[in-house]
């Protein structure tokens, strides 16, 4: 299938806390855009939608995602990300199978998976995850990201479903909702509070742009084989503390501290999130060499670009910022919905 601009779109979300319709403001006039406020755990709402569509592709990228919230209530990760992917799957296959044989082989379903399946690596240049390292997940966002994409796999073996699994590193850039690790530093920084590291700012994770993401999701979707993996990373390792450093000095060229201090300063050690992955890394080579995807940003303009984009949009994340959700820490209260 060749991706071109004259595709239509139809984005489906059910608008969780991470869902944001200010960030599609650009876009929402397009007359090939349209938005469907559906949630994935609603097989009947998902179908409806599917059947009416008759999409050419699916492209599952929602999810519950982060991590620490997945330790404090792990139940809505397993109906979104296990049920829902599910539910996805089953209305894909019957329209599949409504689809007349040339468009039957064009068809795809491609789901957005992440590196964590993989579980944890040793120390830094101590290999890294390639397609075929056994899923091995230790928190329950990554095991319910594993769950889900043995069920993709399965709905291609069994009923030939033509799907794609791309496994991705840990991704950065505008529009990212600040309670993951980057903007949570820049807005702590603006702010003028203390940036929390967790335990000694030893874990290591390979970060990629979230436009080259976007890229290499195009590449995957449209030359990628069915049936097959697809692992996208930056080949950019960082340990938090390197990466939070690296913010702090962008910041202190951009916007510095009105005491005069370098940001550094705020820099706190926190207890550590239960379970954490000591160290995260990607092998790229097959999308590189079989679908000539490269990632185009790297550590030094992909930071420098997030950092200006949350400096020249503040309104955008204040107003998240305004709601139930103020910079917080999560992840140490895992009771709250053990049942
Ligand atoms: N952010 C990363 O670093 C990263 C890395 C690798 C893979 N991924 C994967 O990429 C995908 C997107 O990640 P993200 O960081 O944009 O996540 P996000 O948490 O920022 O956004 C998730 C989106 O899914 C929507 N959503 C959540 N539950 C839903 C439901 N039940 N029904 C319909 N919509 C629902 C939310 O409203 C939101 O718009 C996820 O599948 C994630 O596992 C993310």
């Amino acid at each position: 299938m060749a991706i071109d601009a004259g595709h239509h779109v139809l984005n489906l979300d059910s608008l969780t806390y991470a869902g944001n319709l200010a960030s599609l403001s650009e876009i929402e006039a397009n007359p090939r855009y349209r938005f469907s406020r559906t949630d994935i755990t609603n097989a009947g709402g998902v179908d409806q939608v599917v059947k009416e569509f008759r999409p050419e592709v699916v492209m599952h990228l929602a999810a519950e995602s982060h991590v620490d919230r997945s330790i404090d209530g792990p139940g809505q990760f397993i109906q979104t990300n296990v049920i829902g992917t599910y539910n996805l799957l089953q209305s894909s296959l019957n329209h599949w199978r409504s689809l007349a044989p040339d468009a039957a082989a064009q068809f795809r379903f491609l789901h957005v998976s992440t590196d964590e399946v993989y579980g944890s690596l040793g120390a830094e240049g101590k290999g890294k995850f390639t397609e075929t390292t056994p899923y091995d997940p230790h928190s329950p966002y990554s095991a319910s990201k594993a769950s889900s994409d043995h069920l993709v796999r399965a709905w291609h073996d069994t009923y030939g479903l033509p799907v794609l699994v791309t496994n991705c590193s840990n991704n950065y850039g505008p529009f990212q909702f600040p309670e993951k690790l980057i903007p949570v530093v820049i807005l702590k920084c603006l702010r003028g509070e203390s940036i929390p590291v967790y335990g000694k700012g030893e874990n290591i994770r390979d970060w990629l742009y979230v436009e080259d993401h976007c890229r290499a999701l195009l590449t995957v979707v449209s030359q990628g084989k069915a049936g097959e993996t697809y692992n996208i990373g930056g080949n950019n390792e960082r340990t938090n503390l390197e990466l939070v450093r690296t913010l702090c000095d962008i910041l202190d060229e951009l916007r510095p501290c009105s005491s005069g201090q370098p940001h550094q300063n705020k820099i706190t050690f926190v207890a550590d999130r239960p379970g954490h992955d000591l160290r995260y890394a990607i092998d790229a080579t097959k999308i590189e060499q079989e679908l000539g995807w490269r990632p185009q940003e790297d550590f030094e303009s992909g930071f420098r670009k997030t950092v200006e984009w949350y400096l020249s949009n503040q309104s955008w994340w204040e107003s998240i910022l305004s709601g139930d959700y103020q910079l917080e820490r999560q992840g140490l209260n895992p009771s709250e919905e053990v049942q």
